[in-house]
């Protein structure tokens, strides 16, 4: 009997030769599993191109929801972007793995496979996922582990052996895409001066040709997730998909950056993904109002270590488990509205409010009604100064050369010197030395 094993199909020219090349030069009995996690592929057509090239088995499913609510979501109330990068493909590859073990499981399959290349980040998301749920189960990667074939060789193939692909002209990038972001590497790309051509972009318009007029949205938060959308309750993805468009309409959304692969390689990455882009701004500018600082500046730090376990393939780990456990405790009151204007590239928020604002008023006023204890403030100084001033009376002062001596751009303006244009600042006098006063002498 072959043995079994579970290929993440795409429907794509690599997968598809993979499908017959796992059968006939590794004698597996292949189940192809192809997951929608929204970029609108054509299911049906997939599945029967998976059968025809040699699939024993294809599963399709549609995994959309719990994409975004079980990995996009919890990203999100953690603001994990590695860099500005929102993690698009990194969080869908955890899931796919998920679904590829699930599905080894139920089919009594003791190996999964994936299409990934041996220079990426992707292959070690797999890897390590597919470890974690289930250490028993070997892993193969056809493109990296022997199936070693050049494009064109991989046309020669599926012709010789009748797979149904159509070779259209190859796309000058290759490109990754799901509801959360759209991923597009390699090509002209590779050349780091060069601006990303206008046809790399396929959700949003560049800002030339976007709206000259602005998009207002509310956005609607209860702990930390998005569920409503102007005034209207909407479930997880469909409010991704209505950001993307909206968002993608007013050019929001284009990230051009240099990365740190995992494996080593700084790479060129171009994105799109305007809805992630607008919901990290918005959920940002929530939490700015309700968290109190000291758990914002903590949560920044806890962000950045969340996404840099999500790039690097640790999904599926204790430590992400705690960071969630953290994250979630901080989103208790993060729940608000927040309003947001899209226009010509840029996401501004505008406005926001809620419940459990620690935004008050009364204590932030510059007018009348002002309750901020003035004089408190002049005790505070004092002690929130004591170390610096006994650190400078001991130790000398920090400060570094003098300017009024030592700086030739310090210059004294005479009367009448503003007459002539622009002139230097004048210096307050210089202060005097040390001075004991928190001694009394
Ligand atoms: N650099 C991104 C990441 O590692 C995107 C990878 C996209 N993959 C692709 N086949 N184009 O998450």
């Amino acid at each position: 009997m072959p043995e079994k094993i579970v290929l993440a199909y795409s429907g794509g020219l690599d997968t598809t030769v993979a499908v017959r090349w796992l059968t006939e030069s590794r004698g597996f009995d292949v189940i192809a599993l192809t997951v929608d996690l929204g970029s609108q592929p054509d299911l049906a057509a997939i599945r029967n191109r998976a059968m025809v090239s040699g699939a024993a088995q294809a599963y399709v499913l549609d995994a959309r929801r719990p994409f975004i609510e079980r990995f996009c979501w919890p990203a999100l109330r953690a603001g994990a972007l590695y860099g500005q990068y929102p993690l698009a493909t990194a969080l869908g590859r955890p899931l796919i793995a998920q679904l590829l073990v699930e599905v080894a499981i139920r089919e009594g399959a003791s190996w999964v496979a994936h299409g990934s290349t041996g220079k990426g980040n992707d292959q070690v998301r797999f890897d390590v996922a597919v470890g974690a749920l289930a250490p028993h189960l070997k892993v193969l990667a056809p493109l990296r582990d022997g199936m070693s074939m050049t494009r064109e060789q991989e046309i020669g193939y599926a012709r010789a052996h009748g797979l149904p692909i159509e070779v259209k002209p190859q796309s000058p990038y290759s490109i990754d895409e799901n509801l959360w972001g759209r991923s597009i590497e390699a090509g002209v790309l590779e050349d780091a001066l060069l601006k990303p051509p206008e046809d790399a972009f396929l959700w949003t318009s560049s800002v030339d040709a976007a709206p000259a007029s602005a998009a207002l949205i509310e956005l609607v938060f209860e702990r930390g997730v998005p569920t409503a959308m102007d005034g209207r309750a909407i479930a997880g993805p469909a409010l991704v998909a209505q950001l993307n468009k909206l968002g993608g309409l007013h050019g929001v959304g284009r990230i051009d950056m240099i990365e740190d692969r995992f494996v080593g390689i700084k790479s060129r990455e171009v994105y799109e993904a305007p809805a992630a882009v607008i919901l990290h701004a918005a959920h940002r500018a929530l939490e700015e109002l309700v968290l109190d600082g000291e758990v914002a500046r903590f949560k920044t730090s806890a962000g950045q270590e969340y996404a840099r376990l999500v790039y690097q393939g640790k999904w599926f780990t204790a430590h992400r488990r705690d960071l969630d456990a953290y994250v979630m405790s901080t989103q208790q009151a993060v729940t608000g509205r927040v309003r947001i204007e899209l226009h010509k590239g840029n996401v501004r928020v505008v406005g926001r409010s809620s419940p459990y604002s620690l935004y008050q008023p009364a204590l932030a006023t510059y007018s009348a009604g002002d309750q901020f204890d003035h004089q408190a403030a002049v005790g505070f100084i004092t002690l929130v100064g004591l170390p610096v001033r006994t650190q400078a009376r001991v130790q000398g002062s920090a400060a570094t050369e003098p300017l009024l001596e030592d700086d030739r751009h310090v210059v004294e303006v005479g009367p009448g010197a503003f007459e002539g244009g622009l002139a230097e600042p004048v210096l307050a006098p210089a202060v005097p030395g040390v001075v004991d006063a928190d001694l009394g002498r």
